[in-house]
This record gives structure tokens, C-alpha cells and sequence, in this order.
């Protein structure tokens, strides 16, 4: 597998382990109204009635529309936050800079969302593999980002780049998984910048 960050790339100014970071909830939202508005959209053109969603790093609110889903999973680091989200019919607890597999089969998802939280993974590359090893043939990855991060908890590559330096880096974490890229969003309003990547899998 393609190696996309250097072990100087992937350094965290704090580098204790994530859990100790996120042992305590956090019931706040992390870009503004119309960022989040716009990333619901989003989900809506990228998902299909009927899917099995992943909503990975998540947190207690998912920003998915109200389409009907099969099902929808979250993961992330918190167990009150994950257990507070309604929007989610299971969830599991796994760090993915610890490990990067997911206690899932082969072909169980149909979309990987992964909001607001790229920024943190310094193991992208086996990540996305993972993430594509969930999905199935065809499947999606929608990862959004804005400026704002734990600047403690962010990667060196993150915090240095600029933010169409920050869109090239997660293509080329999907491509490192095996995804093609069918689309890049880059919306500056005036509020907090909206951009996206959208992979498939062939
Ligand atoms: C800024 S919050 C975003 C949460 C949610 N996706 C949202 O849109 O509101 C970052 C999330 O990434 C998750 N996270 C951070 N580091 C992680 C890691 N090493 N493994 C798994 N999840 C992680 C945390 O659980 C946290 O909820």
C-alpha cells in the first residue's frame, strides 16, 4: 500500500493516546449552521434510500438527511457522545490510530461518511483501505473538513497545509485506499469554508 504521510507528517503536538483526549463528551457542534446544512445536502445526492450507513469518527449528531436507511452505524471515541446521537440504530468504540480495523464484514455498508475529523487519522492510508473493505462494490466515502480543528490533536501535514493543500491530501488518502475521486467541493461562504471529497470504489 501506498504510503501517504512521513512519520514527521503524522505527528501530534499532543501525542498521548486519542481516548485520553476524548474520555469526556463533547455535546457541541464543530462548523457552523450552513456548513452543516450544506454537508446534509450532500449525504442526501451521495446516499440512497435503503443504504447501510457508516458514520465514521462521529459524534452525537450524524447531519444526515432524512432519507430511510437500512441501517446506520457510528463510530467513534465516545461512548456518551455515540450513545446520545439518535440518529444511529448501533455504534462502536475503536481508535483508529491505534488500530485500524472495524468490526464489520467484507460488503456491510453502502457509504462511509467521515465528518469534520479527517484531520486526526494518522494512518490514513489503511484507514481508507479499511473503509473500503466495509463497503461494498460501487460504495461511497463522503469526507468533509472545515478550518477548524484541535490544533493539538491535528496532524503536522494538516496544520501546515492550506485548505486546497488539505483537499489534495485526502484524495490522496482515498486513492491510497483504493477509491477514484468523483468529486471535490470547494465552497467558501462567510462562514466556515465547505470542502468535501467524494471517492467511489470501481
Ligand atoms: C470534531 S469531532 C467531529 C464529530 C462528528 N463527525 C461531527 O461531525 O460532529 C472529531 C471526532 O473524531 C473522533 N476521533 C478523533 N480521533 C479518533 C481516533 N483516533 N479514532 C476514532 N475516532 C476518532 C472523535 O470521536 C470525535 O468525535
Amino acid at each position: 500500500m501506498t504510503t501517504v504521510l512521513s512519520d514527521r507528517d503524522r505527528r501530534k503536538r499532543d501525542d498521548r493516546p486519542d481516548e485520553t483526549f476524548y474520555a469526556d463528551p463533547r455535546f457541541v457542534t464543530h462548523a457552523d449552521d450552513a456548513f452543516l446544512d450544506r454537508l446534509t445536502s450532500l449525504y442526501a445526492s451521495a446516499t440512497a434510500p435503503g443504504d447501510r450507513v457508516l458514520d465514521a469518527m462521529s459524534s452525537w449528531v450524524s447531519h444526515l438527511p432524512d432519507t430511510e436507511y437500512e441501517r446506520v452505524v457510528g463510530h467513534g471515541l465516545n461512548e456518551a457522545e455515540l450513545a446520545a446521537n439518535d440518529r444511529l440504530d448501533e455504534f462502536v468504540v475503536s481508535d483508529l490510530n491505534d488500530g485500524q480495523s472495524l468490526p464489520f464484514a467484507d460488503d456491510s455498508f453502502d457509504a462511509v461518511c467521515c465528518a469534520l475529523s479527517v484531520q486526526y487519522l494518522q494512518y490514513p492510508g489503511p484507514t481508507f483501505a479499511e473503509f473500503a473493505r466495509v463497503l461494498a462494490p460501487g460504495g461511497t466515502v463522503v469526507v468533509s473538513f472545515s478550518n477548524r480543528m484541535f490544533p493539538t490533536k491535528a496532524i503536522r501535514a494538516w496544520r501546515a497545509a492550506s485548505m486546497d493543500e488539505r483537499a489534495d491530501l485526502v484524495e490522496r488518502y482515498l486513492a491510497a485506499g483504493g477509491f477514484e475521486v468523483a468529486e471535490r467541493i470547494a465552497e467558501r461562504p462567510d462562514g466556515d469554508p465547505f470542502y468535501a471529497v467524494v471517492g467511489t470504489l470501481p
